[in-house]
């Protein structure tokens, strides 16, 4: 769902996709201190540098998938996370639970977090190819890129 927003952002925006979850340590405030890992270094960098982050994530048993938590863990207290406009988008029409949370997370951890779309494209139980035609379809590209445009322009006023 990032690829394909990425794919259809306004010609003048540019979506970033971060593909480094996995490769993120799990975060401990006991090597606070130490030198940070450099991917969380990565991570922190790529949120500092951004104007705004989008989020899309799955829900697991009634939560938020651990990577998810742990990248967010990283950001906690840092400057990249305070202030910065956030989105959540989604993929899954029952995700309700996660969807709460990662707003409580991401508002305590003081996003600004853009509440007047909620993207959702179901793609729950698609497998990949029936994804890609979903996310191919005029209606659907078209709710991408009004959510990103809706996204810079509450960037752009905050
Ligand atoms: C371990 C596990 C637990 C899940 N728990 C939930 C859940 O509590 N609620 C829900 O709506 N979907 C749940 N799902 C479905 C996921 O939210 C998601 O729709 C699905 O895994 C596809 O996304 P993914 O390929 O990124 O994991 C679960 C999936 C897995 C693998």
């Amino acid at each position: 769902m990032v690829a394909a927003l990425a794919a259809n952002a306004p010609a003048d925006c540019r979506v970033q996709v971060y593909d480094g979850l996995g490769r993120l340590p799990i975060f401990n405030p006991d090597d606070e201190g130490e030198r940070t890992p450099p991917e969380a270094a990565r991570l922190i960098e790529i949120i500092t540098r951004a104007d705004g982050v989008i989020v899309s994530c799955p829900e697991y048993a009634h939560g938020v998938p651990g990577g998810m938590k742990n990248a967010l863990d990283w950001l906690v207290s840092r400057d990249a996370a305070v202030g910065k406009p956030a989105m959540l988008v989604h993929a899954s029409p029952r995700s309700l639970y996660a969807r709460a949370a990662l707003a409580e997370v991401m508002r305590t951890m003081s996003f600004a977090l853009y509440e007047e779309t909620a993207l959702e494209i179901t793609l729950l139980g698609k497998k990949p190819a029936e994804m890609e035609a979903i996310l191919a379809e005029g209606a659907n590209r078209q709710a991408m890129r009004e959510a990103v445009q809706g996204f810079v322009g509450f960037i752009r006023s905050h």
